[in-house]
């Protein structure tokens, strides 16, 4: 385990915010997440679990622990014509754990390529992209319960994966840390899934009709490159706000005064509106305070240009969902977690 006093967290997340935190001690295999479950000052110091960084925005210094998750490693656990099943450490990265997969020929992940993160967040917000999400590959994942120091097995059912959403939000919100997950891949027969739009769209521009699974994942990476910005340039968070999911009464309510509101069907008589839609309406597509700004080309994703604080982030996040509410009369919810 290493530990460090008073360090900045600048490079422990894609926003580049400048924050420190009074100590981070780097987890780097069980051993050390037992020793840190079992110590009850640290425990009761705890303020963050820290994985790739991909999904916080810090708005003032940390008084107290983070603990960064380090484990490294991944293998094939079981195998047989038609499928694998996959053990990956919870600091492995999550884009390159995908590279693997579809190296190794193993279909299922390739949808979710170049999302930024780690393997062991990855679960707690279900990450999905392009008509496919990290629940439909998942079979269990192994954690520490804190306190106990005791291992413990969670399912795909016990997970209660929603959409960005999961059990590790809620009654286990900071009271277990994730040490590997295991993915169910296929070898043979996998269904490719390409019927989101911008995937199909990226693939035929590429004169690609029966894609294999390593061409819808550079036709992925293609789409996401174009859009998002990479946090290596720019700091950002991806999205920084969830599609609102709605009342089909409230969509209709909209749609009759914005017929170009974009809307898909949620199940249960409900809408998920295209936040980004939202926003751009609005006008606050590219707009920028200082170096706290709207993305030019996704309206969904805000950015720090440099040098900007976190409040000032988080300043421009409430004025958005203020403005949203008034014109839409729409709750937008922050999809990052805000310390
Ligand atoms: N749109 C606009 N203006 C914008 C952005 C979007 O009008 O500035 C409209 C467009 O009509 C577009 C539609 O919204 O077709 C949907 O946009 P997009 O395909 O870019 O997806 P999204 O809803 O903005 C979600 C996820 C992304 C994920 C993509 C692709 C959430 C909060 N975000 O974004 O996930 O990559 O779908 O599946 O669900 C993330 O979670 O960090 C993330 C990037």
């Amino acid at each position: 385990m290493r530990k460090y006093q008073n360090p900045s967290l600048q490079r422990f997340n894609t926003f580049g915010l400048d924050e420190s935190a009074r100590e981070v001690w780097v987890l780097q295999d069980e051993e050390d997440v037992v020793e840190f479950a079992t110590d009850e000052a640290a425990v009761s110091n705890l303020k963050l679990i820290l994985g790739g960084g991909s999904n916080l925005l810090l708005t003032g210094p940390i008084d107290g622990l983070v603990v960064n998750i380090a484990l490294r490693g991944h293998q094939v656990i079981e195998e047989n014509d038609d499928y694998v099943i996959v053990e990956v450490q919870a600091g492995e990265n999550w884009h390159q754990t995908v590279l693997w997969t579809l190296q190794e020929g193993y279909g299922g992940l390739e949808n979710l390529s170049l999302i930024p993160g780690q393997v062991g967040t990855a679960p707690v917000q279900n990450i999905g992209a392009y008509g496919v999400e990290l629940k439909d590959h998942f079979v269990s994942l192994d954690g520490i319960e804190l306190g106990s120091g005791a291992k413990k097995t969670y399912t795909l059912q016990d997970c209660q994966f929603g959409y960005r959403d999961s059990i590790f939000k809620h009654e286990l919100k900071g009271k277990f840390i994730i040490t590997d997950v295991r993915f169910k891949l296929s070898k043979k027969n996998h269904t490719i899934r390409t019927e989101y739009g911008a995937i199909q769209a990226e693939l035929e521009k590429r004169g690609i009709s029966s894609p294999s699974i390593k061409e819808v994942s550079d036709a992925v990476i293609a789409i996401r490159q174009s859009k998002l910005p990479d946090p290596q340039e720019i700091g950002n968070s991806g999205s920084f706000f969830k599609n609102p999911v709605v009342a089909i009464s409230e969509y209709e309510r909209i749609h009759a005064e914005y017929p170009e509101v974009v809307a898909y069907p949620a199940g249960e008589g409900r809408m998920k509106l295209a936040a980004g839609w939202l926003i751009e309406e609005a006008g606050w597509k590219g707009f920028r305070r200082g170096d706290a700004g709207v993305h030019e080309r996704q309206a969904l994703v805000l950015v720090n240009y440099g040098e900007a604080r976190g409040q000032e982030v988080y300043k421009l996040a409430l004025d958005i969902i203020e403005d949203i509410d008034k014109r839409f009369g729409v709750k937008l919810t922050p999809e990052v977690n805000i310390l």
